[in-house]
């Protein structure tokens, strides 16, 4: 099983740099699933309570039989927890259903920036942080005014920024605001569920490469040095997407893979979704 490289957060947590995406896997399937991910090697699960399958996720853990602690969870604030206690008492319900001691990381989903104050919730996931019951805290889906504000108003400094980043929307502005802060992205819809797949210029270099254009798109985010969890229910593409490290893009294929940008969204812009 190749080692997958760990990423060490800025409060020295490590977080394996390749993990498994749950996100639209209903739960009936989320335990097979994510079984099925940790057999395939994946040490690194990415749920959230609005996913609805936390408990599921929880379960695949505790089935897999491996070690707690060789296993990296993370979970997400719900956008409608956005106060301080309501922010606690979502996290009590989320321990309740994944079942585990501690959680590896909790986010906050969305800044909700018309709603509710996410320097409010951020100190809720403070005194999380503070409990122990989990290891690292971070945010999702936060522009850089957004984390501006919390770095001005807060103690605890994100560990992550979860983001959409792929190909079609490479966010150098939030990637290299969080690099400067010491806050690590990740990317999420890396392959832009699916979207970037046909594209020429990965065709091309996937021929070259002798890989397949998702492989050739994950390796790209690695090699940028984002942590990524791509989503699958098909068996072959949960191991073909892990199936990413004997093979190197050269630099010119990044540049090129780069410049592919178009600002283009799979999801909801951050400035405006209010929940
Ligand atoms: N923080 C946030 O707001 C946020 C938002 C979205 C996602 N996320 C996280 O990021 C994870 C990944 O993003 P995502 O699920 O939106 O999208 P994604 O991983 O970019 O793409 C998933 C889609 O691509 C297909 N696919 C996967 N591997 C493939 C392959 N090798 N070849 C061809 N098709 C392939 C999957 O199909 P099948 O499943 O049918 O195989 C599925 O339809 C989520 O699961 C979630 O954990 C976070």
């Amino acid at each position: 099983m190749p080692a997958v490289p760990a990423i060490t957060l800025n409060n020295g947590v490590e977080i394996p740099q390749l993990g498994f995406g749950t996100f639209q896997i209903p739960p009936e399937d989320t335990r097979e699933t994510t079984l099925a991910a940790l057999e395939a090697g994946y040490r690194h699960i990415d749920t959230a309570q609005m996913y609805g399958n936390e408990k599921e996720v929880g379960q695949a853990v505790h089935d897999s039989g491996l070690d707690r602690a060789d296993i990296f969870v993370t979970s997400k604030l719900d956008n409608d927890a956005h106060a301080y206690d309501d922010a606690l008492q979502a996290f009590e319900g989320t321990m309740e259903k994944v079942g585990l001691d501690y959680l590896d990381l909790f986010l906050i989903h969305w800044p909700l920036p018309d709603k509710g104050d996410f320097v409010e919730t951020w100190k809720a996931l403070e005194e999380i942080y503070r409990s122990g019951r989990v290891k690292a805290i971070g945010v999702s889906n936060f522009q850089p005014n957004h984390v501006r504000r919390l770095l001005d108003n807060s103690v605890v400094v994100p560990a992550v920024n979860q983001i959409e980043v792929h190909p079609y929307l490479t966010q150098d502005a939030v990637r290299s605001f969080g690099a400067e802060h010491g806050i690590a992205t990740e990317a999420w819809s890396p392959i832009a569920q699916g979207k970037v797949l046909d594209d020429p210029t990965l065709v091309r270099i996937a021929e070259r490469v002798g890989k397949s254009t998702a492989q050739v798109t994950l390796r790209w985010h690695l090699q940028r040095g984002d942590i990524v969890f791509p989503k699958s229910v098909t068996l072959r593409r949960i191991e073909e997407n892990f199936d990413l490290f004997d093979f190197e893009l050269t630099e010119g294929d990044i540049g090129e893979i780069s410049a592919l940008n178009r600002d283009e969204r799979t999801g909801f812009d951050p400035d405006r979704f209010n929940g």
